[in-house]
C-alpha cells in the first residue's frame, strides 16, 4: 500500500501497489483533471510529484513528449494517469493548476467543494 496526499487540498488516502496517481485522486475525491480519461492523449492530469517520487514508475516517451507541451512543468511532473504506484510509501502531490481548471470544467455541480478545498471560496 501507498499513502498519496494532494497538498494543496488536504486530502489523503492510502491505495494499492499498481493504482496511479489519477486513481488515489478520485478515491480521494481530489479535484484532478482528466480529459482524455486516462489513456495518456492530453495533458490535464498533470500533477507535481513533491515526496516520493522514486515510488512512480518512471515516464515513458509519451508522457514526456506530453508533459513538454504543460505551461507549470517541474523535474517532478507526471501525468497522473501515467504515474502506477510500484513501491509502498508516501507520496505528495500537487495538482497543477491546469488539471484543477479541467476537473472544475467538468464537475460543475461539486465546483463549490473543489473550491473551498483549496481555500479560493469560504
Ligand atoms: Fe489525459 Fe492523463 S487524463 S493524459
Amino acid at each position: 500500500m501507498a499513502t498519496v496526499r494532494f497538498t494543496l487540498e488536504g486530502l489523503a488516502v492510502e491505495v494499492p501497489l499498481g493504482k496511479s496517481i489519477l486513481d488515489a485522486a478520485k478515491a480521494a475525491g481530489a479535484p484532478e483533471g482528466s480529459h482524455c480519461g486516462g489513456v495518456c492523449a492530453c495533458s490535464t492530469c498533470h500533477v507535481v510529484v513533491t515526496q516520493g517520487f522514486e515510488l512512480l514508475e518512471p515516464a515513458d516517451e509519451i508522457e514526456l513528449d506530453l508533459l513538454e507541451m504543460t505551461e507549470e512543468r517541474e523535474e517532478t511532473s507526471r501525468l497522473g494517469c501515467q504515474a502506477v504506484i510500484r513501491r509502498p510509501g508516501h507520496i505528495e502531490v500537487t495538482i497543477s493548476d491546469e488539471s484543477f481548471q479541467t476537473w472544475l470544467d467538468m464537475n460543475e455541480r461539486d465546483r463549490d467543494r473543489a473550491l473551498r478545498l483549496r481555500g479560493i471560496i469560504d
